[in-house]
């Protein structure tokens, strides 16, 4: 029997599935761990954390599937994209990770379009402009605000290729990740030696770089001990979880958009070429299907947004969902389906972290904007689902002013488990949304590139056919659609009328007490 572990580390918690030759899935679980706030709008995580997640949940998968350690016989790998680990020369990590979400580096982006000859000639070089949470300007934040660690380091990984190197004793990385980090020639998908020496980095701190099927290593008897795996098992280069999410949700030809609400939002189009937005609002990144590419729009928190609202202010609902051994958030969002649509002129702007897609901004902030009187729970929710699904259609509406074409729209992720939240998208978006048979997103492509590695399908484009269909539709309905319509101008005028308030509030010290 061969079957194939994917293992997303996401910043929530560490999902691994099982997958078999059929793309069938036999066992999956998941191990969570915190994310840390130092500051406002600083975010990091120890990666100690995700490896011990990722031990649990290997082990948790074998049981539950009653594998022997030599039935899997390849790993993908898939993780958060952008985050940086700093190591030492003895691999020890120099300062906990700096993550996609964090927003401490607007001067290193400053920096990083300066060296590089200004803003078109990076973009022509790396496919995108700076942006706060990208990989290049926290390596200049090391070196400007930590000079010792900076001097310390010898190599700086992404937060899945340090699961890799602890499995495989390798340094490498893959094509769709190794695009968040700026450092990529994206159109020749190889390290941009030009922009490293611009950047006056040297070219060794970086990994190798693979197609997101090739084979990068080996398990070390080490690490296959740990696991419960066998030394025969190899490991694929896997992909950023945006790739991999898009194959998860077989999301690689033309054609196809996908939305993804996780912590972070994401709208994810196919490219064959590697097509550039001039204004670099959208991303433009090698996709794991080779020799091809994707643009996407992200918002930092989308069900992150939720999630703080939970943990925020909904501790009693929390406690009673346990006790009744429900899901907190299928009680939350049966309150917002109680609402109209518009929540009746109560707006949500997703900024906990600032935002990246369409803005920009580290200094954006979260608000509710419009609240009176008669605004109850139900609506805050409401709103908030509705607040992250305009910022996503945002970014449709680049797409769409750039011509690609979108024929369908599949949305996953946590928050599109929710069918109030499904119907949000088919609403706001005014266009049919999908469902496919697998849920699981970023674990599932993983598995599917570790598939292709070892040989069970030729090709990715050949896995997602024979394993992912449309299972569901929802339809969008006039009235709401016309209530969106009205509204999101509304939503998007917001942001321009407090961009220079939101400024103003990080000046103030207040707002970063030390
Ligand atoms: C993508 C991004 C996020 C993280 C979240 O550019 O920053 O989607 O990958 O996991």
């Amino acid at each position: 029997m061969s079957v194939f572990l994917g293992i997303d580390i996401g910043t929530s918690g560490t999902k691994t599935l099982a997958m078999d030759a059929l793309g069938a899935i036999r066992a999956e679980a998941t191990e969570t761990y915190p994310c840390h706030v130092p500051r406002p709008l600083w975010s990091e995580q120890d990666p100690e954390d995700w490896w011990r997640a990722t031990v649990r949940s290997v082990r948790r998968v074998i049981r539950q599937a009653k594998l022997r350690p030599a039935d899997v016989t390849a790993i993908g790998l898939s993780g958060q994209m952008h985050g940086s680990v700093f190591l030492d020369k003895r691999d020890c990590v120099v300062r906990p990770a700096i993550l996609w979400n964090d927003q401490r580096t607007a001067a290193e982006c400053d920096e990083i379009e300066r060296r590089a000859g200004g803003r078109a000639a990076l973009i022509r070089m790396a496919a995108n402009p700076a942006l706060t949470g990208f990989t290049a300007p926290k390596i200049l934040w090391l070196r400007n605000h930590e000079p010792r660690h900076f001097d310390a380091t010898r190599k700086v990984l992404l937060p899945k290729d340090e699961i890799r190197r602890r499995m495989t004793g390798e340094y490498a990385t893959d094509v769709s990740d190794a695009s968040g980090t700026l450092l990529l020639d994206v159109a020749r998908r190889r390290w941009s030696r030009r922009l490293l020496a611009k950047l006056d980095l040297d070219p060794d701190l970086l990994p190798e770089c693979f197609e997101s099927e090739d084979i990068t290593g080996t398990l070390t008897s080490a690490a296959a001990k740990e696991l419960g795996l066998s030394t025969g098992c190899v490991v694929v280069g896997g992909a950023g979880d945006c790739a991999a999410g898009a194959v998860g949700n077989g999301i690689v030809r033309r054609g196809v958009l996908s939305t993804s609400i996780g912590t972070s939002g994401v709208v994810f189009v196919h490219s064959d070429q590697p097509k550039v937005d001039p204004q670099g609002r959208v991303h433009t990144f090698c996709h794991a299907v080779r020799g091809k590419w994707h643009m996407m729009g992200v918002n930092l928190s989308a069900g992150g947004s939720l999630q703080w609202f939970r943990n925020a202010l909904c501790q009693a609902e929390t406690d009673r969902a346990k006790r009744e051994g429900r899901d907190v958030y299928d009680i939350l969002t049966a309150e917002a389906a109680d609402v109209p649509p518009g929540s009746q002129g109560l707006f949500f702007l997703p900024y906990l972290s600032g935002e990246r897609t369409p803005h920009a901004d580290p200094d954006a902030r979260g608000c509710f904007v419009g609240l009176t009187l008669a605004h109850g729970r139900g609506h805050l929710v409401r709103a908030v689902m509705e607040g992250v699904t305009y910022a996503m259609r945002e970014s449709i509406e680049i797409f769409d002013g750039l011509g690609v074409p979108i024929r369908q729209i599949r949305v996953s992720g946590g928050g599109s488990r929710s069918p109030v939240w499904r119907q949000i998208q088919a609403d706001v978006f005014g266009r049919k949304v999908t469902t496919i048979n697998a849920e699981q997103g970023p674990a599932y492509g993983a598995a599917l590139l570790a598939a292709v590695g070892a040989g069970a399908f030729s090709n990715i484009e050949e896995a997602c056919r024979a394993t992912i269909h449309v299972v569901k539709r929802t339809s969008p309905r006039q009235s709401a659609r016309r209530a969106y319509n009205q509204a999101f101008p509304v939503y998007s005028g917001l942001y321009k009328v407090l961009a220079d308030e939101f400024k103003r509030i990080t000046a103030l010290p207040s707002a970063f007490p030390h």
